[in-house]
């Protein structure tokens, strides 16, 4: 089914192809001469258009014109009672994609098999464009998961990181190496500097090094030829043959042997490599990040890693700074992940201040992975739209708990009793504090902290404070 505009000043053949191809469950507009068609064009998005090319005003080749600008996905298909050679090849010239004539080789059925043919192209095309569409639409998608706006950070240290960032990402060339303690978002840059940079379109393949055992990596990485050991079936392609013209991430390269680390070295250095039992020399161009949380420096001294893959490794080093060195970020992300949640789980959902506090005196040994998994936890914790600081894992608040909370309002509480409180409670734990250094030496602890003998001894009395109550 399509719609079709026919255009043609002779009434009776016009509407004898309306009608024939209105039974075949088309949509059809006519138009009696070209000035009409141009008309309909202008009102309607039309599959195909059959004109006539002799009429009178607007010609059938002047129409072809028309149509290729306003409309130009729609198919011209022409029909003449002058049916030469050259009228053909002019239309055709102008974009018709089928020719019939008039006359005593006049054919319905004929234009009816064209048409469907015509109708069916037109449809693939469509269809085609639209995936292509659609693909573009999935792979900026993509492109755009990874671009800088969601790599969260204004600190100092990270800004420093995003210019470097940049200079790689336009270089798409030269080896990285991540370094960054874990959850500090290794995996996240080095996404970024493959889907932004000249690379994107081409493969992205990542390598946990650490995760393969020693033997298998090889062929992992390499590839290996049919019959070279027992379990190689069949030939196989490595990643780094499989990322060919993209990048490869190699993710705990701390963590492979000397063995490896010698042969990775040479395809840095000569970007080619041969598959395990194979011979023939293999040329990649291959953009190759890597990523390590170990300390590699202290590695190469206990020689479990070699200086020159180090060297050649590190021409440009990113290093991820720890979240507790940068605390600035704490609440950005904080936010960041919660505004995630927010869209997936359709929640209002915020932090109270007095969480917030918390999280950013906390030190994040995990980093943001840590933080993102604790947004996570609290989110599917708390049920009301403020995550309270009763819903973060009492660890969390015993580490960062100072030793004066503020005492629960009762009603009746003044600054001035409620600064007393918190006074004496102080006066007590130093007090304390003192006597268990000196080994409850009290003359030994008042002079320590400034107090005289009996200065203390009344306090001590007053707080009720005894080596046995400790
Ligand atoms: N600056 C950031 N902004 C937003 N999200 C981040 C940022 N850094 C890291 N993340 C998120 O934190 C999580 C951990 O990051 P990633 O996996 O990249 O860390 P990693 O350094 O590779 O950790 P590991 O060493 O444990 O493999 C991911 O979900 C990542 O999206
Ligand atoms: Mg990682």
């Amino acid at each position: 089914m399509g719609k079709i505009l026919v255009v043609d000043d002779d009434r009776g053949l016009r509407k004898g192809i309306a009608l024939a191809l209105k039974r075949k469950k088309h949509d059809v507009v006519e138009a009696s001469n070209g000035l009409e068609g141009k008309r309909a064009l202008e009102k309607d998005a039309f599959d195909l258009m059959i004109t006539d090319l002799e009429m009178p005003g607007l010609r059938g080749i002047e129409l072809l014109k028309v149509l290729r600008e306003l409309s130009p996905e729609t198919i011209p298909m022409v029909i003449s009672g002058f049916g030469t050679i050259e009228k053909a090849v002019e239309a055709m010239k102008e974009g018709a994609q089928d020719f019939i004539t008039k006359g005593d080789s006049f054919s319905i059925d004929e234009l009816e098999v064209k048409v469907e043919r015509l109708l069916k192209q037109k449809h693939l095309k469509d269809e085609n464009r639209r995936l292509t569409e659609e693909n573009r639409v999935l792979r900026e998608a993509v492109s755009r998961r990874y671009q800088f706006k969601n790599i969260i950070g204004k600190s100092p240290a990270l800004r420093a990181v995003f210019a470097r960032l940049e200079k790689l990402i336009e270089d798409g060339q030269v080896t990285v190496l991540i370094r960054g303690d874990s959850g500090t978002g290794k995996e996240l840059v080095a996404r970024a500097i493959h889907f932004n940079g000249p690379r994107k379109d081409k493969p992205f393949i990542t390598v946990n090094c650490a995760a393969i055992p020693d033997t298998l990596l090889e062929s992992e990485l390499f590839g290996h030829e049919k019959g070279s050991f027992t379990d190689a079936i069949r030939t196989k392609i490595g990643k780094f043959e499989a990322a060919n013209g993209g990048s490869i991430f190699l993710d705990e390269i701390g963590d492979i042997s000397l063995g490896l680390q010698v042969k990775l070295l040479r395809v840095l250095q000569e970007k080619s490599f041969q598959r395990v039992g194979g011979n023939k020399t293999i040329q990649v161009d291959v953009r190759v990040i890597a990523a390590t949380n170990k300390d590699l420096e202290k590695a190469m001294v206990d020689e479990t890693f070699r200086p020159d893959l180090y060297y050649r490794l590190n021409v440009v080093p990113v290093t991820l700074p720890p979240l507790r060195d940068r605390r600035e970020d704490i609440g950005l992300l904080a936010e960041h992940f919660l505004a995630q949640h927010r869209r997936e789980r359709h929640r209002r959902i915020q932090l109270a201040p007095d969480t917030l506090d918390v999280l950013l005196k906390y030190d994040w040994p995990g980093n943001i992975r840590e933080l993102e998994n604790l947004i996570e936890q609290m989110v599917v914790l708390s049920s009301g739209e403020i995550i309270e600081p009763q819903h973060l894992p009492a660890y969390l608040v015993e580490k960062v708990s100072t030793p004066y909370s503020l005492p629960a309002f009762d009603g009746h509480l003044t600054l001035k009793g409620a600064k007393k409180r918190l006074v004496e409670d102080f006066e007590k734990r130093f007090i304390r504090s003192a006597l268990d250094r000196s080994g409850w030496n009290v003359t030994r602890a008042s002079k320590e902290i400034g107090e005289s003998r009996e200065g203390l001894h009344r306090k001590m009395k007053r707080y009720g404070i005894h080596r046995s109550n400790r």
